[in-house]
């Protein structure tokens, strides 16, 4: 038996390298750590039981919240949630993933939230679930124009406001677990893809009004921009003119990054 030659290792191993991080923990679209305010060293034992209780429970059925401690400053509380259109396979993997990666990043905060592209994770050392906050929200958006002709821009703003109010609608409807995706054709080449997701604790008039909420930010940065995307404490909206939501049509073209770069916007109180 001959050894492959040196240079086919070495690429395979360089290889190897760049992939494992990539399969084993995706990185967060957006964080949000409240450098303002501390955890006590009781609050921070509380969170640490929070995030572990999050990462073996939610994993199994997509969504999971838990509370630990005694008082009103110590105390604290966890959500964690999959989009409900993600596989359970890709689930399990991010919610396994999410929760050491709030604890390692905003370590010692006494509030903390992350969103990866297909869950979510929060903890706080005030109760929220089920209330909507207005909190801070970071807005992505392409660089790029869908198209430089004006008056199709303005037509596309009207297509895409119809579709984001449709995917809100859905999204707060009862039964849907807070996911709405929809998609429009605005031209022969261009079709709109788009997707909301509340987190589940959020009743319906909640969900809706964290949607509203970036959809108003998406009039204010995204006009005829190629890609968008609004993540706050309760919701996240998001529109791209490829399907990046599941089910994928079978011979869809694969996502691709022609709306990279991004810019990003973060919006606080
Ligand atoms: C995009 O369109 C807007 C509005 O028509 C225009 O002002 C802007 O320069 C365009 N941006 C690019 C990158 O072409």
């Amino acid at each position: 038996m001959t050894s492959p030659p040196a240079p086919v290792l070495s690429l395979f191993l360089l290889f190897l390298l760049i992939a494992y991080p990539l399969c084993h923990a995706a990185a967060p679209l957006t964080e949000y750590c409240s450098y303002d305010k501390k955890a006590s060293s009781a609050a921070k034992a509380n969170i640490a039981r929070v995030l572990a209780t999050l990462q073996s429970n939610a994993p199994s059925n997509g969504f999971y919240t838990a509370s630990y401690g005694t008082g009103s400053v110590d105390r604290a509380y966890g959500l964690a949630q999959c989009r409900q259109d993600v596989s359970v396979e890709d689930c399990r993997i991010c919610l396994r993933d999410a929760p050491p990666q709030l604890s390692k990043r905003c370590k010692g905060q006494a509030e903390a939230w992350m969103w990866f592209d297909y869950c979510f994770v929060r903890y706080d050392t005030t109760p929220f679930t089920g209330k909507f906050d207005s909190g801070y929200g970071v807005y992505d958006y392409s660089e790029y124009n869908v198209t430089e002709n004006v008056v199709e821009q303005r037509r596309f703003d009207r297509e895409l406001r119809s579709l984001l109010g449709k995917v809100k609608t859905q999204a707060a409807a009862r039964g849907n677990l807070g996911l709405g995706r929809d998609q429009t054709k605005f031209s022969s080449a261009v079709t709109i893809y788009a997707l909301a997701q509340c987190t589940r604790d959020l009743p319906s008039q909640a969900c809706s009004k964290c949607l509203s909420t970036e959809i108003g930010y998406f009039a204010q940065f995204c006009p005829q921009r190629k890609a968008c995307r609004g993540l706050t404490s309760g919701c996240y909206l998001r529109y791209e003119i490829y399907p990046f939501f599941f089910p994928l049509s079978p011979g869809s073209p694969k996502a691709s990054l022609a709306a990279e770069p991004l810019v990003s916007k973060v919006v606080s109180p």
